[in-house]
């Protein structure tokens, strides 16, 4: 059950992070920030690995144990808690470095032949796009790439355009919970139904969407989840997941095999050789922290900013705020007054101005000639600093 938000949300939360306060930070959904007690977690679990790094490691992390484990592995301990957080049961999730890491897993996993096609959006994050680059060469399968109408009057919009899409050759579909640079909730649940109906296995990103967006990852009806805790969820950086369907799980691989080969789902991915297993086993204390304030408070609180900053930013610069916010969560994608411009150089030289004259930090990119900025909302923002942004970007304008 959701409880209240045991604080004000706003400037005063940025005491439980360890972000600079003389940055207006406005770049959350990038690469995350931890929060203090988080981080504190953390060091406790290295301290511990530290009294007895050999016996945490090879007899108390995982089923791969020199004899048996003394107790249940730390890390399917850590895996239930993150689970249930996702509606997942522990046996079906698996702790990855990075969502990217998991896609690897999945996509090198597969096998395609010459002819075969996997389906992507035209929103797809970059490092995805070459990791199906990669398997495609590999194979002779080929790429397909979906434009998905932008902006959507409304989910069914994606979901007919992804779905028309779909192929006698489709072997696989690939789309995004949240997308990166539009940072749209993708209609996934209706897109798997209709991948379900065709026959084809649907991978999803799920980078942004874990304490971004309610996620109950079974539900969704996919094959694979891949994502982040990193980013929305709180957890120390290293920490994304990865779930299978129980009919997916045979045949699947991390993409760094070790001694864990062969030795089922879990057992494999729990051991990919020795690492630093304190972001996994500190991911159960992030999604204490983020229950403690309220999941859905701090959900609510997120969307609700990045879509009135969003709004108040389109209103002061003059732009078009289009997208449907129902396809909105924790970040807001719109456009940038046109003087700016609409090439990477011009992205890079406005996002570094913002960032070393005005200690603004936050996302902008060049897509179809314009640049756009990408607003991420979280507890320790309020409405003030996306309002120094508007005025910081007028000034260059
Ligand atoms: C949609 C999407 N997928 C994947 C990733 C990759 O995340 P990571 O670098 O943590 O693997 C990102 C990162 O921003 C993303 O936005």
């Amino acid at each position: 059950m959701e409880r209240r938000a045991l604080r004000s949300f706003g400037r005063s939360m940025l005491a439980e992070w360890a972000l600079d306060p003389a940055v207006t930070y406005l770049n959350h959904g990038t690469v995350g920030a931890t929060p203090r007690r988080v981080l504190e977690a953390q060091q406790r679990i290295r301290d511990e690995i530290e009294r007895q790094p050999s016996r945490f490691l090879l007899r108390e992390l995982s089923a791969v144990a020199i004899g048996a484990p003394l107790e249940r592995p730390r890390l399917r301990a850590a895996a239930a808690a993150v689970g249930a957080f996702l509606g997942a049961r522990a046996e079906d999730l698996v702790f990855v470095d990075n969502a990217t890491t998991g896609t690897n897993a999945v996509l090198r996993s597969l096998e395609f032949r010459d002819g075969d096609e996997i389906l992507l959006t035209d929103h797809v994050y970059g490092s995805v796009a070459r990791i199906v680059a990669f398997v495609a060469r590999r194979s002779g399968a080929r790429v397909r790439t979906v434009e998905l109408p932008y902006p959507p009057r409304c989910p069914r919009d994606v979901t007919e355009a992804f779905a028309g899409a779909l192929g006698p050759r489709t072997r696989l579909a690939v789309v995004d919970h949240v997308t990166s640079e539009s940072a749209l909730i993708l209609p996934v649940a209706e897109i798997a139904a209709r991948c379900r109906a065709k026959g084809v296995p649907l991978l999803v990103d799920g980078a942004h969407g874990p304490g971004a967006i309610p996620v109950d990852i079974p539900s969704l009806g996919a094959d694979w989840y891949s994502a982040n805790l990193h980013k929305w969820a709180f957890a120390p950086r290293s920490s994304g997941v990865l779930w299978a369907a129980p009919e997916r799980q045979a045949g699947l691989h991390p993409a760094v095999i070790s001694w864990g080969f062969d030795e089922g789902f879990t057992t494999e991915f729990d051991w990919v050789g020795t690492r630093d297993p304190s972001p996994h086993l500190a991911a159960p204390a992030a999604i204490e922290f983020m229950e403690e304030l309220g999941a859905g408070a701090v959900r609510a609180y997120d969307h609700g900013l990045a879509w009135e900053a969003a709004r108040h930013l389109a209103g002061r610069w003059g732009t078009a705020l289009e997208i449907p916010e129902e396809m909105t969560g924790a970040m807001v994608t719109l456009p940038l007054p046109e003087r700016l411009g609409g090439d990477e150089a011009r992205a890079t030289r406005l996002r570094n101005a913002l960032l070393f004259e005005d200690g603004i930090e936050v996302q902008i990119h060049a897509w179809r000639a314009r640049l756009w900025v990408r607003l991420s909302a979280q507890v320790y923002n309020e409405m003030a600093d996306f309002e120094r942004l508007g005025e910081a970007v007028l000034r260059r304008a």
